[in-house]
């Protein structure tokens, strides 16, 4: 999604706001730009493409100034041109704009009969004139900043600057996050606060509603009703050094390769060392939850899938998940002294949002697993269980979703000890299963070079299916979604037994059929449907255990043994090998593995 910078400084602004802009690359997004103040006048650079590119415009046409806002835009309206980039400026002012406008229509045709001209066919150009009508008019830029926050409907975060104001830098916020940040004299604005890193650690987040003026050293922050307030600085723990890729070629294989350390921090910040499990107090009792609504998008969706599986089988809790943008305008019948349970990455997405907002409205308690805990999801909860681990940088979603995993666990397992339908023997025995799980990822990605080779065959490939049972069939979702995603090779999720019952008409040489199928109990109904994709011909791929490759493995094309572990706690390893394929996979097609396109990191409009 897009990304904003802003910076009131001492120094030239324009490397710095490069330098922030590539920092918020990860987001996604098709063209970027940048304006400052030069002798009182705005002055703007922007390019289509990536960053570099308004690099290298800016080396050519160098933009000076101490104050100045850039942007990294993921095109809603208009096509991701460079008239269409931000900042969009006009004589007075110069916008940065996240989110959608969706009064823009009536607005624009407001403003060009008043002989306002329009470039672009964005909405965002319409703040632009709004606020330059609001200063024709005599107004200050913050009394004119009040005046057209109070006209825009729709979610947004907006930065601004004015021309002969070089010590003003203006921000808001509705709907779409936006930081400040305090530096030693210097004042910034961010989409978040990684863009922020290396120039502070000292952030305040805005709430909803809230506009902030920012003066050299100072923060002026206005609520909804132009009443001034104060907002928490928070001293983050990120650093630049945090968001760099060592020795990867790729974020995406950084963080594949983090998820041992992440997932061991994330279970150690909820389980003692004596296999007590430690989660915040909950403000429901588990015993007395009738009905849990899981919602989330994507691959936190997928996290969600399992965690219904795992309430089901050891909390026998009755659960229902559904996708946030259906659940939000579903208008489902919501138990009373339920619960809804969000799972999020980036704790932005406004669909999941959108959800808790509804579920809130029914009187539900809402308990979010995110991984950004100053997000606005975890603002709206009336309890967080943060995922920690650090910042997902690539875009197709790794170790958030297996630590999302380790914390759903966690939290099944408790509710099923407060229910008394686990044992504690069996309790300690499942949080033994997921300690070990790190070492056993270890061993997986010491031998990548297996799954290496086999991308190169994947890579071949015009449809995949990856098939599962049971607690496998959200990770064959998973999988699928993976490989889609970043190597753009169509490829579909489904619960093994559901072959038969469609996609079998897909199989014939040319499609590889991924298999995630421990010796479980549910083994042998995957070895039968093994046997029918073999029977037709199709390109059998496995990945089970020493067990299930003896079992069945001479029926596959190509099969990796992966650690037996408890069945309880597999999807966390069967996550692992369906990144690597997608990875390498991408790596063989060329694609963009870091910023595949036309997606964003955290999709903050619906
Ligand atoms: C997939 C991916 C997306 C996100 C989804 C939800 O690799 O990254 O499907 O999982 O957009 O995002 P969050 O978790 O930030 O709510």
């Amino acid at each position: 999604m897009c990304g904003i910078v802003g910076i009131l400084g001492e120094r030239q602004v324009a490397p710095l706001l490069l330098e922030g802009l590539k920092r918020l690359e990860y987001r996604g997004y098709d063209s970027a730009g940048i304006a400052a103040l030069a002798n009182g006048h705005i002055e703007c650079r922007r390019a289509e493409g990536k960053i570099d590119r308004l690099v290298a415009k800016c080396g050519q046409l160098p933009l000076t100034g101490t104050v100045g806002i850039g942007h990294t835009r993921w095109a809603t309206h208009g096509k991701p041109t460079e008239d269409n980039a931000h900042p969009h400026v006009t004589e007075r002012v110069a916008v940065v704009h996240n989110g959608i406008i969706e009064n823009y229509r009536s607005l624009r045709e407001e403003l060009e009969k008043k002989q306002h001209r329009f470039t672009s066919e964005t909405d965002t150009e319409t703040i632009a004139h709004l606020l330059t009508d609001y200063l024709d008019q005599g107004m200050t830029p913050q009394q004119a900043t009040s005046a057209a926050l109070k006209r825009l409907d729709g979610a947004f975060a907006i930065a601004a600057i004015f021309a002969g104001h070089k010590n003003l830098l203006i921000g808001a916020r509705r709907g779409s996050p936006l930081a400040v940040g305090y530096g030693d004299g210097e004042m910034y604005l961010g989409s978040d606060a990684l863009a922020l890193a290396p120039l502070t650690n000292r952030i305040s987040y805005l709430e909803e509603g809230d506009w902030v003026e920012l003066h050299p050293g100072q923060a002026v922050i206005h609520d909804c009703c132009d009443k001034l307030v104060e907002r928490k600085i928070h001293i983050t723990s990120l650093s630049g050094a945090m968001i760099g890729k060592g020795q990867y070629r790729h974020f995406m294989l950084k963080e594949i390769f983090e998820q041992p350390a992440v997932i061991g921090d994330t279970l150690s910040s909820l389980v003692t060392p004596d296999n007590r499990i430690a989660l915040p107090e909950m403000p429901f009792d588990w015993a007395k939850v009738p009905r849990l609504t899981i919602v989330g998008c994507g691959t936190a969706y997928y996290a969600g899938l399992v965690a219904k599986y795992w309430f089901e089988q050891l909390a026998r809790m009755p659960v229902e998940i559904d996708i946030a943008s259906e659940f939000r305008y579903r208008n489902a019948p919501l138990t009373e002294g339920g619960v809804t349970l969000a799972v999020s990455q980036s704790g932005e997405t406004a669909d999941t949002l959108g959800a808790l907002h509804v579920a809130k409205e029914h009187g539900q308690k809402i308990l979010t697993v995110v991984n950004v805990p100053q997000s606005s999801m975890a603002r709206l909860s009336d309890v967080v269980v943060p995922t920690l681990a650090g910042p997902e940088i690539g875009v197709a979603s790794t170790k958030a979703f297996t630590t999302q995993l380790t914390v759903l666990l966690c939290l099944a397992v408790s509710a099923a000890v407060a229910r008394k339908t686990l044992s504690a023997e069996r309790a300690a025995a499942i949080l033994q299963a997921l300690r070990e799980i790190p070492a056993h990822l270890n061993l997986v990605l010491r031998d990548e070079h297996f799954i290496q080779e086999l991308a190169q065959r994947v890579g071949e490939a015009r449809d995949v299916l990856y098939l599962g049972r049971g607690l496998l069939y959200p990770l064959a979702m998973e999988g699928a979604l993976k490989l889609k995603e970043i190597s753009y090779i169509h490829a579909e999720g489904y619960p093994a037994g559901e072959m038969k019952h469609g996609p079998i008409a897909l199989i014939d040489e040319d499609v590889p059929v991924v298999f995630l199928a421990p010796h479980d109990a549910l083994f042998e109904k995957s070895a039968s449907n093994i046997q029918e994709v073999s029977a037709r011909g199709g390109k059998v791929i496995l990945f089970s255990d020493k067990d299930g490759v003896a079992g069945i493995g001479g029926k596959a094309d190509w099969n990796m043994a992966l650690p037996k572990v408890d069945p309880v706690v597999s999807p966390l390893l069967y996550a692992v090998p369906v990144q690597l394929l997608a990875y390498y996979t991408a790596l063989v097609k060329g694609t963009d593995v870091d910023q595949p396109r036309n997606l964003a990191k955290s999709v903050t409009v619906e």
